[in-house]
């Protein structure tokens, strides 16, 4: 008779683990030997299952925050789950998310965010039975080197050990102004393949490049906007650093991010691999956007105001009064706000308009005291934020 266990991370188990993430294609080892320079992630983050004593799964849990104003919304990263081929379908991967996606009920996190592939094995059903619907997809454009423009101003450097604070600092800065992520979650950029766009020895961009079926890609592209709107120069740069040879190179991007909607140049197509994400706890994504909430009632010159929301089975009240938000049981009188088709994470992240889902029902408003425009201005004012940036990974 076998045992099936589970246990945290420990000393020893990259070796296992390292090439089975190498096989996928996923990292190389030297990327997942640097995992704890992310501060989103502990021993505990990551789950290891065992039969009798022999490590056969492994999936990971990252924990992010996003900030909206001066509040923090706490989401989960669900990666890298996987089983040895020998002891699939027995119910370890089942069991391992299971595991993840409790951890992160544990870590307060109010989202829960992940990539699957629809085309691929069971892991996008197993997802999607378990409440993940897809938040975006995302797009690949295949350009030819010599039609970037080139920019004499820009350098690029390698990141390695010694120099991959540029890279920190960079996030930190975007951070601050975009995606409100704060940057000692992002402390990943060393363990290979990550490069510096310099000009007048300041980082203007920061990118992750990789051979992917034998063209240079451009997985990842941090860039400041405000010092170098058009990206497309930075790309140049790196690409031509990166393999002087090829004629051609791959990037990758989502579909509301900044570097597609500033390179409309780029022949952009949709490509296999879906953002999925899940709402853990409506009430818990309230406690944590409260004085978000507040300040958006300010700004708006509410003074008291009451609203009932509810998404799946959960319904929950929010009440300001005195400048102060509190969660309350609805009342009658509320006008409630019901999201369906698991749109609310992504009005939450901003990749939805809220205006289009109330015309296809994905939103419905039920009419009471407050009116439909206030308490869609009140709550959903959200920046896009790129789930690439929460991920890290
Ligand atoms: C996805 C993966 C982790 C699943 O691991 P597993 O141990 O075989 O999964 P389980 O036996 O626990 O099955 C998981 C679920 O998928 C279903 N399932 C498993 N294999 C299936 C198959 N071949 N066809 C249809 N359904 C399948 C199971 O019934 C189960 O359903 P549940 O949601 O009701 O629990 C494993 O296939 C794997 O490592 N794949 C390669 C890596 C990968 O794709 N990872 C996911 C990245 S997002």
């Amino acid at each position: 008779m076998t045992s099936l266990q589970f246990r945290f991370w420990q000393i020893g188990d990259d070796t296992i683990v390292a090439p089975w993430l190498e096989q996928m294609g996923w990292m190389k080892p030297v990327r997942y030997a640097a995992k704890f320079n992310d501060v989103g992630l502990q021993e505990e983050s990551i789950v290891i299952a065992e039969v009798d004593g022999v490590p056969v799964g492994h999936s990971m849990v990252a924990l992010r925050t996003v900030r909206h104003g001066e509040s923090l919304l706490r989401v989960a990263n669900i990666g890298q789950v996987i089983v040895h081929s020998d002891n699939r379908m027995s119910g370890v991967g089942s069991a391992l998310i299971n595991r993840s996606m409790e951890l992160s009920r544990r870590l307060d996190a109010s989202l829960i965010w992940l990539v699957a592939h629809k085309e691929k094995g069971p892991a996008f059903d197993m997802y999607e039975r378990r409440g993940f619907r897809v938040l975006e997809r995302r797009l690949s454009a295949t350009v030819d080197v010599g039609s970037l423009p080139i920019n004499q101003k820009l350098q690029v450097r390698i990141a390695d050990n010694g120099n991959s604070s540029d890279i920190a600092r960079l996030r930190k800065r975007l951070a601050t102004k975009m995606t409100g992520v704060p940057a000692q979650h992002y402390d990943v950029s060393d363990g290979g393949n990550w490069m510096s766009v310099l000009r007048d020895s300041g980082i203007v961009a920061a990118a992750f490049v990789e051979n992917t079926q034998g063209l240079p890609t451009l997985k990842k592209l941090l860039f400041d906007d405000s010092e170098d709107p058009n990206p497309s120069a930075a790309i140049s740069a790196v690409v031509r650093e990166a393999n002087s040879e090829a004629s051609e190179f791959r990037v990758h991007g989502n579909p509301a991010s900044l570097l597609v909607r500033n390179t409309p140049g780029f022949p952009w197509k949709v490509v296999p691999g879906e953002h999925m994400c899940t709402l853990v706890s409506l009430r818990g994504v309230f406690e944590q956007l409260k004085t978000y909430l507040t300040e958006r009632a300010m700004e708006l010159g509410f003074k008291s105001s009451r609203l009932a929301l509810q998404a799946g089975n959960e319904v929950i009240g929010i009440q300001l009064t005195n400048n102060t938000v509190t969660l309350s049981d609805p009342l009658q009188r509320d006008s409630r706000i019901e999201f369906k088709n698991g749109v609310f994470p992504r009005l939450l992240l901003g990749i939805k308009d809220w205006e289009k889902e109330l015309s296809d029902g994905s939103v419905v408003f039920y009419a009471g005291e407050m009116l439909v425009n206030d308490a869609f201005n009140w709550l959903f004012q959200f920046q896009y934020m790129d789930a690439t940036q929460i991920s890290g990974w």
